[in-house]
This record gives structure tokens, C-alpha cells and sequence, in this order.
């Protein structure tokens, strides 16, 4: 079945090819994916029509950092925080323990409602991280069932030491808990942070995954400027996410590489942190991603138009770039070249907005102003 969405005020294609920013353009959709874009007055018949009325369009949100494979809140959590209670990282074990105690029906459910919620938001690719298991059953099953909602599924292991002796539990994930999780896993990745994993156990966590088939990533320099940046690039990761506290030889390391920096603002707004200076990075031309970080710690939103607005008014980032990164910059951390762009061949992955530009995600806050979205040419 095709589907032509005509009358688009504006469309972002992202198309580097093509026209990056269209004025009266139309999209054909065939199946799943892009069939033609165009100027609306050219644009092919199809079976069926959709009028844009003179709305934006974009490509889909690709949502390239999230960790949805949890049980129970951190609210209180959140509540001390904002009466001045520093973030530690150290309520990851709180979630382990809700996490390790429920079914498997609870844990499906919980993804299930975060993804629907992202998708009512215009993301309509996510990257799922496990995390919240920390045993080899436990990380095995988290996979699993974040296999079910999507292919960009990450083993995040080492998130922190539950208990015990660091460098024996670093054994357990690169050893049983890595491979029980293969299966499942198409990323591995590590906090090498304050309070969890230093570089040289970050180093033995990504390259074992890496040797066994796994892409790498790495949640780097989110609390202090540690080894995670310079080890992300140095190993060929296709993300450094955070990337909070930067020094002038991350910068360059990631500028020299090609490692994308995904920035997650959600985190510094919910741990009242400073944001990552974003103009900086990209000023040395390094390629930024945008994503949520959607957590019940550290960043329980799953809106991707809310780090478009934090990015644009905190970071530095101009609301064009801010809807690259979080479209194309996504795909470009998740290595994928089918989505993150409107184009023909890609996949049939966009939103229609109610609102004329682009530029209003981050004029208008917290309004829903995600009007269509279609998912693999489905609309929602
Ligand atoms: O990306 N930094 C490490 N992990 C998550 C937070 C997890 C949590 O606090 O539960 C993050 O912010
Ligand atoms: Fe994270």
C-alpha cells in the first residue's frame, strides 16, 4: 500500500544529497519504506492520502540511548535530589532489586508502556539497554524481552558492581554473562565513571564483547573527566554517550575519530547537573547525537522534543541542529543509514508535526505537538 503525505509547509529531509529543508514538498510512501519526495506539485497518485495542511515534517526520532528494561520508580529518589541531595549513580542497585523481583510479564509491560510513550512523541527508533539484572539470568532474560521492541538492543552489564569484588564481577561479564547475553545483544557497553567501572576494567569489558561480535559504546565522562571518551574513540565505538565533563584531549580525540558524542540533556536536568557544551563539540566538528537516556534514575523522560528544547536553550545548539542530532545524529551512533533521513529507499519512518517549522519543538515546550507519526509506513 502507498500512502502520499502532501501539502508539507516544510520538510526536514536530512537528505545531505539532496535538498536538506524543503518548502511545499510532498512524500510518497510505498510499504515500508520512502518511495519519493518531491515538490508537492509533482508528486505521483497513491492509494491513499495524507494532508499535512501546511505542517513540518521530519524523520522519525531515533532514540539511541535508553534503558527501559527496569521495575519500580525512583521518585523519591528524584525528590532528594531536588532538595539538594547530589547524584552518585548509586540508586542503580535500588532498581537491580525491583528489577531482579519481577516477572517477566511486569518487565514486557513496563517496556511496552515507555516505547508507546516514545512513540506518541515521534521516536520511532529506540535503543533498548539491559543493566538492571546484573547475574547472567538476569541480564540474559533483560535482553530478551528488549529484543521483542527492538533490533538495537545493548548489553550494559557493567553498569555497576552489585556486590562483591570489582575485578571478579568484570570476570563474570566478560565471561558467562557476556555470552549468555550474545544471543540477544547486537551492542555492549559500560559506565566508566566515578563509582563504577574504571578504564582499564571499561577496557576488558568492550573489547571482550567487541572480540565476540558486539558494536561497541560507552557511557563516558558523565560525573568527571575519566578515560570513557579517550577508550570510546581509541576502541572504535560508535557512541560516547554523556560526554558532560570534557577536556580539551576529548574533544580532539573525538574530533580526530569517529566515534559520534551523544549528549542525553534529560540527565543534567534531572540530576541538576551542568549540561554538556554542545557548541563546543560541534564548533571542532564532532558529530553529536541527541537521546534520552530514559532511566528511572538519572533521566525518566522518554521525549525526545524535550532534549530538542533543553539542547537549544541550555546547550548552545541551534534548533536545526538539535533536530539533526536527534534524527540523523541517532542513526549515525547506531551506525544505521536507513533511518534518521527522508529519502528514497529509506525507511518509512517520519512525523508530521502540528506546527509549521521545525523550530517550534524547541519554541514551544512540553507541548505535544507531534501530530502523525508513521511507523515502517504504518501510522501510529
Ligand atoms: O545513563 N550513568 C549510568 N546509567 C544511567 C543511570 C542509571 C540510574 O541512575 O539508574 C545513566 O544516567
Ligand atoms: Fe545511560
Amino acid at each position: 500500500m502507498s500512502i502520499l503525505i502532501d501539502r508539507i509547509g516544510e520538510l526536514v529531509t536530512n537528505d545531505a544529497a539532496g535538498e536538506e529543508l524543503m518548502r511545499d514538498a510532498a512524500v510518497v510512501v510505498d510499504g515500508d519504506r520512502i518511495a519519493w519526495v518531491g515538490p508537492a506539485t509533482q508528486a505521483p497518485p497513491a492509494d491513499e492520502r495524507i494532508d499535512a495542511a501546511g505542517a513540518a515534517v521530519l524523520p522519525g526520532f531515533v532514540d539511541s540511548h535508553a534503558h527501559l528494561m527496569f521495575a519500580g520508580d525512583r521518585a523519591a529518589e528524584f525528590a532528594a535530589r531536588m532538595a539538594g541531595r547530589p547524584y552518585t549513580g548509586g540508586g542503580i542497585r535500588t532498581t537491580v532489586a525491583a528489577t531482579r523481583a519481577a516477572s517477566d510479564e511486569e518487565l514486557r509491560a513496563g517496556a511496552a508502556r515507555l516505547v508507546a510513550e516514545a512513540r506518541r512523541q515521534g521516536t520511532t527508533t529506540i535503543e533498548i539497554k539491559s543493566g538492571y539484572g546484573l547475574s547472567v539470568a538476569d541480564e540474559a532474560r533483560s535482553l530478551r524481552l528488549a529484543r521483542e521492541f527492538t533490533p538495537e538492543t545493548t548489553f550494559l552489564g557493567a553498569h555497576v558492581v552489585p556486590d562483591g569484588d570489582a575485578d571478579s564481577y568484570v570476570e563474570l561479564v566478560t565471561g558467562p554473562m557476556l555470552d549468555a547475553a550474545l544471543p540477544y545483544a547486537k551492542w555492549v557497553d559500560v559506565f566508566c565513571d566515578r563509582g563504577a567501572f574504571t578504564g582499564d576494567q571499561a577496557r576488558a569489558v568492550v573489547t571482550a564483547g567487541a572480540k565476540a561480535g558486539l558494536g561497541v559504546r560507552v557511557h563516558a565522562n558523565q560525573l568527571e573527566a575519566g578515560p570513557g571518551v579517550r577508550l570510546a574513540v581509541e576502541l572504535g565505538a560508535a557512541s560516547a554517550d554523556h560526554c558532560t565533563h570534557l577536556t580539551d584531549a576529548d574533544v580532539d580525540a573525538l574530533a580526530a575519530g569517529s566515534t559520534v558524542a551523544t549528549l542525553l540533556p534529560g540527565a543534567e536536568f534531572s540530576t541538576r547537573s551542568p549540561y554538556p557544551d554542545a557548541r563546543r563539540l560541534i564548533d571542532a566538528r564532532v558529530t553529536v547525537a541527541l537521546a534520552t537516556d530514559c532511566n528511572p534514575g538519572s533521566s525518566y523522560t522518554s521525549s525526545m522534543p524535550f532534549c530538542i528544547a533543553l539542547a537549544v536553550r541550555e546547550m548552545r545548539m541551534t534548533p536545526a541542529e538539535a533536530v539533526w542530532a536527534a534524527t540523523a545524529g541517532g542513526a549515525r551512533a547506531l551506525r544505521r543509514d536507513d533511518v534518521g533521513v527522508l529519502r528514497p529507499g529509506a525507511r518509512a519512518d517520519l512525523t508530521v508535526l502540528d506546527a509549521p517549522s521545525h523550530l517550534h519543538l524547541a519554541y514551544r515546550p512540553g507541548v505535544p505537538l507531534v501530530r502523525t507519526v508513521l511507523h515502517n509506513g504504518v501510522p501510529l
